[in-house]
């Protein structure tokens, strides 16, 4: 089964990304090729440059961040809102089908 999962760009343009289950957010978007995720730090959880905004998960398939993912979102560019997180941190399930993602405006 693919995992689409939805990116939608600061320019409010959308691009389908098919998800690899077992990865996470960051590795399926960068080995897609699409922009917007810098991801500086490699995935460690200690840049911040792979700050995104959750405006939908499907129910129930999104574990909460862990105090080391919000501690980081204290350091991201742009505003951190009740539903950022990082993509690094987030693994992609089966569940995450139809999820949206949207980028900030800035990564750094
Ligand atoms: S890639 Fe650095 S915090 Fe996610």
């Amino acid at each position: 089964m693919s995992i689409t999962v939805f990116i939608i760009h600061p320019s409010g343009a959308e691009e389908e990304l098919i998800a690899q289950e077992d990865h996470t957010l960051l590795e399926s978007v960068q080995s897609t090729g699409l922009d917007g995720f810098v991801g500086e730090c490699g995935g460690n959880c200690a840049c911040g440059t792979c700050h995104c905004y959750i405006e939908f998960a499907p129910q129930g398939s999104l574990l909460e961040a862990t105090n080391e993912e919000l501690q980081m979102l204290d350091f991201v560019a742009s505003a951190r809102e009740d539903n950022s997180r990082l993509a690094c941190q987030i693994r992609i399930t089966k569940d995450m089908h139809g999820m949206r993602v949207a980028m900030p405006e800035r990564q750094f």
